[in-house]
């Protein structure tokens, strides 16, 4: 749309008075460049601007038993921006201060009308009303480029976010890729932990959030050494302590990103404890976020119902008596409730979905989960793992 200056225009005049008004400006305005109209009663005009758009409208005052001040404010209801000059015959205060007050009024001409006082007060009102309308123009367009601005600014910052996205997704795979073991393991820990978020309660972004932390937990593994991060067996004191400074490495990778603030949080706290065991920080309880509460049951779940080297995968029982054993200490007991409350056909369902494969047949038969009270089974998966990291 073109932005430049579209004045002057014609402007329409409505002149509204008795004979000797009309006459005045038949003589006075005919080649003025204004478009002058004439009606000697107000119902008369009233149906001028129905039938039309004027811009000013000059009225005399006190034709027809109605002040001139009372039918430009009733003018108002058919014409809204129409400007209004009222000429009055004399100089009554009450009749001035009314015309400012309620009439709305642009301009007073008094009688005996002088041409050029007129003339500059049409001028006027004319340069006024299409300087407002320009300026309304303008106004609108300029509103309907921020609208699209914005519209493109959001576009941007879909196509950043997805993007960048995109690239962590690739360097998640890749680091999955890189541990053997772990073969989908962020992808399907992101998964669960979407879904034990769901059955909290948690909705809209925090749960994207929450996956997306899930996903990225590990990113920092990126920064320890291949002889570190794929050493078989135990490792040494030092090489530990290098391990456990990928939570901390992961939350400086994503630095940069301002739209990853959760899920940084959740990739530094994801190695903590509910009962303040864990690492780096040994924060306890509600200090660590509620991503990585949620997190540590689902890395737990995943660990224990997939394959690894050294053993193959545990059925879902075991999995679920184990996360119930470990409820207060390692994990949040309110996150345990929840992840016990859902399904369990539908940690089977993620993961075929994911994987194209059925990891537990078990699952199909499985019967009524028993009540969270009941003895747990002490098995420790872990003892039989190789650290955990
Ligand atoms: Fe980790």
């Amino acid at each position: 749309m073109a932005m430049g200056f579209s004045l002057p225009k014609l402007t329409k005049i409505l002149v509204a008075g008795d004979e000797a008004t009309r006459r005045f400006f038949a003589e006075n305005f005919k080649e003025s460049g204004f478009e002058i109209h004439f009606s000697d009663s107000y119902i008369g005009a009233i149906q001028h601007l129905e039938d039309g758009l004027f811009q000013i409208i000059v009225a005399d005052d006190g034709i027809e038993g109605m002040s001139g001040i009372q039918f430009l404010e009733r003018c108002k209801t058919f014409a809204p921006d129409i400007l209004r000059v009222l000429i009055v015959r004399n100089g009554d205060t009450k009749v001035l201060l009314d015309a400012i007050n309620r009439g709305g009024i642009f301009k007073i001409l008094m009688h005996p009308l002088d041409v050029k006082e007129v003339s500059a007060a049409l001028s006027d009102a004319s340069v006024h009303y299409w300087t407002e309308k320009e300026h309304e123009r303008l106004s609108n367009l300029i509103k309907e480029q921020n609208t699209e601005l914005v519209v493109r600014t959001l576009n941007l910052d879909k196509e950043i976010y997805e993007r960048t996205s995109s690239l962590l997704n690739g360097l998640v795979a890749a680091l999955d890729l890189r541990d053997s073991d772990t073969r989908w393991h962020s992808k399907r820990v992101s998964l669960y932990s979407r879904r034990i978020a769901k059955a909290l309660g948690i909705k809209g972004e925090e749960l994207n959030q929450i996956e997306r932390g899930a996903l990225l937990h590990d990113i920092g593994k990126i920064g320890i050494k291949d002889a570190v991060l794929l050493k078989p067996g135990r490792l040494t004191k030092e090489e530990w302590e290098e391990m456990k400074k990928h939570p901390e490495m992961g939350y400086r990778l994503l630095e940069g990103s301002d739209f990853l603030e959760h899920e940084r949080i959740i990739v530094l706290h994801h190695q903590e404890r509910y009962d303040g065991k864990g690492y780096p920080q040994g924060l306890k309880g509600k200090e660590i976020d509620i991503g990585a509460r949620i997190f540590t049951i689902a890395d737990t779940f995943d660990a224990m119902t997939s394959d690894r080297p050294y053993r193959k995968s545990l059925p879902f029982k075991i999995a679920r008596e184990e996360i119930i054993r470990c409820s207060g200490t390692q994990f949040d007991p309110r996150i345990v409730e929840a992840f016990l409350a859902v399904p369990p056909n539908e940690w089977r369902e993620i993961r075929e979905k994911l994987e194209g494969r059925d990891i537990n047949q078990e699952l199909a038969n499985s019967p009524k989960p028993p009540p969270l009270t009941q003895n747990p089974i002490p098995v420790s998966v872990q003892d039989t793992e190789k650290p955990k990291v």
